[in-house]
Formats: C-alpha cells, structure tokens, sequence
C-alpha cells in the first residue's frame, strides 16, 4: 500500500462528504467540514491519499495539554487495509511530539471495530455518554489513553 499523509485542505471536501455520507449515521455537513478546516489553530485535519484519491482522514482537536480524536474514517471499500491505523498513529505522535499528554474521543457502544482499533493504541474506556448520538440516541463509549500512545500489533488469526 503506497498511502501518502497530508494536510486536509477545502478542495477535498466533496470526497470527504462522499466518506461521511457512506460512512457515519450522523454525517457532517458540508458546512461543517469547511469549518472544522477553517480553525487551523486547534484542529488537524489529514487525507490519507492513494492514487490520487482519498481513501481515509482523521480529524483532530487540540484542547490545552489533550488531543481529541474528532473524526477518522476509512472510505468506503478501503476498510481493513491500515488506512485508520495510520491515520490515527500519524495524529497521536504529532500529539506526543507537541507535548501533548492525553488523547480521547467517543464512540458509538455499537462500534466494536472502531473500538477495537482505539484499544490496540492504548484507549480504555472510562464512561458512557447517554444518548449521546442525535439521530440514533445511541450511548458513546468515552475512552482516554495516555501519551505517547504505544501500539499493539493485532494478534494473528
Ligand atoms: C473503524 C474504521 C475507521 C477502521 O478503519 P480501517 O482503515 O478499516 O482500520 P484498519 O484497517 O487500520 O484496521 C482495521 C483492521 O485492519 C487490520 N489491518 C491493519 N493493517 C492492515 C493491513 N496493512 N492490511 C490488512 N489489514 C490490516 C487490522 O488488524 C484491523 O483488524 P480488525 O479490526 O479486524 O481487528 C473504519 O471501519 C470506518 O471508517 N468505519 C466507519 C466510520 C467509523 O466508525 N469511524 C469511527 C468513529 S468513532
């Protein structure tokens, strides 16, 4: 896989809308990805690129001494390759280089693929946040992990 890592920039957000659209229950809007790329100062933004297209991003927040995980997903068709595996190792190294010292985020209770990734860099959950998803009413996971997060490599299978 020759996936190369960037900056998010606004002329990728109709690709990241077709990822949302696919991807998430609650996708984000076009106006809200325009502004979550707006804030430069507190946010991350990153595509994982292949060929010309975007096959990934991870999006991050910067609150004081702690990162949180916003968003991250694959595209569709391109689960199970790495792509958020190394979406999320690029966005927690940034975090410890820049001295950060604790990362979370939320996640659907339902999500046990996305748990199981956040679990191999070291997130535990910590509490559940009820109703936390709009649409759906589901509860989300609160998981935390302590910086610089190191990874586990899956078992085999
Ligand atoms: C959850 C999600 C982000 C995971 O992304 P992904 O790119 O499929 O994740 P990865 O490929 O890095 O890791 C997932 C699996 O691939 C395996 N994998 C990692 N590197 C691999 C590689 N190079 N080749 C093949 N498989 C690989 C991992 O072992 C892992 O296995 P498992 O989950 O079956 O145990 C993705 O499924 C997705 O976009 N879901 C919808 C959006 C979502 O739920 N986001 C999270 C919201 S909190």
């Amino acid at each position: 896989m020759s996936l190369v890592l960037r900056a998010a920039e606004r002329r990728d957000v109709p690709e990241l809308l077709v990822i949302e659209q696919s991807q998430f229950p609650e996708p984000w809007s076009r106006g809200m990805l325009l502004d979550e790329l707006s804030q430069v100062a507190t946010r991350r933004y990153v595509v994982a690129v292949e060929e010309g297209r975007i096959v990934g991003y991870c999006g991050v927040m910067t609150v004081v001494d702690e990162l949180h995980v916003n968003t991250i997903a694959a595209a569709p068709g391109e689960e199970g390759r790495g792509v958020a595996t190394r979406l999320l190792a690029d966005a927690l190294d940034d975090a410890a280089a820049r001295g950060l010292v604790r990362a979370t985020l939320e996640v659907a209770v339902s999500n046990v693929r996305a748990q199981a990734l956040y679990q191999r860099f070291g997130f535990a959950p910590v509490g559940v946040r009820k109703n936390y998803y709009a649409r759906t009413r589901e509860d989300a996971l609160v998981m935390w992990a302590d910086l610089p997060a190191r990874r586990v490599e899956p078992r085999e299978s």
